[in-house]
């Protein structure tokens, strides 16, 4: 059934505007597959993100630099395929907007057209103004991203907290403005002091999304291999983890290979 016979409301942009300005806090999960996707939308997600964190969760590479939009594409149709009312943006990944305002702009085209996506996420302030006004201008709707920006880290160094110092605290909440001013939709802030966080929430108006940037925000955002405790090794103070589904899996597998050797599995019931 489509979205346009089913009474399901779509997430929308004007909506995730509609619920900070309520007060109503926005709930956000990476996906990266049809059936994760399914499950996360059905229980009723507002936005999902198929992020580049793909690059680290589903192919296991260090960091998210290697993975690239065609990959992305794939994740994202995969996705949308999924979802009756999930608002869905898509990492542009790097390597796919750096060079230029006209590369952004292709490179979000190919993603809203091939994949059926909502929205583009791109990292950074200032310096990538004019790729996000010219994606705008393409009525994209883009979602900014600020803090820890992990297509940097090797300009980092490091997956610590950014902006404890003034002087980036004071370039994140110019960087944050200049998101605003462009036109972009919303702004995920990754591991910043709580306070910085708070104070860029309050210093714009539209939504911010938090990932270890504490409660003061519109909305959080976790990668979901992480919160339901697919991934084991990866334990930041910010991540709550709400199963233990690589437990149980290995417990299920377990039994699955012991009925095996056993003869047990399959039964009679179990066979034609
Ligand atoms: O790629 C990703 O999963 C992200 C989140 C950490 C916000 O960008």
């Amino acid at each position: 059934m489509s979205i346009h016979q089913s009474n399901i409301k779509r997430v929308t942009t004007h909506q995730l505007q509609e619920m900070k300005n309520r007060g109503e806090k926005i709930s956000m999960l990476t996906a990266y597959d049809y059936s994760m996707a399914r499950i996360l939308d059905g229980a009723g997600i507002d936005v999902l993100l198929v992020g580049d964190s793909a690059s680290n969760v589903m192919a296991g590479n260090e960091t998210t630099l290697p993975i690239t939009l065609d990959q992305m594409i794939y994740h994202a149709t995969s996705v949308v395929r999924a979802i009756n009312r999930a608002f869905v943006v898509v990492d542009v990944p790097f390597g796919s907007y750096q060079g230029s305002s006209s590369e952004a702009l292709k490179s979000a085209i190919r993603i809203m057209k091939e994949s059926g996506a909502h929205g583009v996420k791109m990292e950074g302030g200032a310096e990538i103004r004019k790729s996000i006004l010219r994606v705008l201008s393409a009525g994209v709707p883009v979602m900014g991203h600020l803090g820890l920006t992990p297509q940097s880290i090797y300009k980092f160094g490091t997956y610590t907290v950014r902006a404890k110092e003034e002087e980036e605290a004071e370039k994140l909440i110019e960087d944050a403005k200049c998101l605003e001013e462009c036109g972009c939709f919303g702004i995920v802030l990754e591991k910043i002091p709580r306070e910085l966080a708070k104070k860029v929430s309050k210093e714009v108006s539209i939504p911010t999304i938090g990932i270890g940037a504490g409660p003061d925000v519109d909305g959080q955002v976790l990668v979901v291999h992480d919160m339901l405790g697919i991934t084991q090794e990866f334990k930041p103070r910010f991540l709550r983890q709400y199963a233990d589904l690589s437990g149980i899996i290995n417990g299920a597998v377990t039994e699955y290979i012991k009925d095996i050797k056993s003869g047990d599995f399959p039964s009679d019931k179990e066979s034609y």
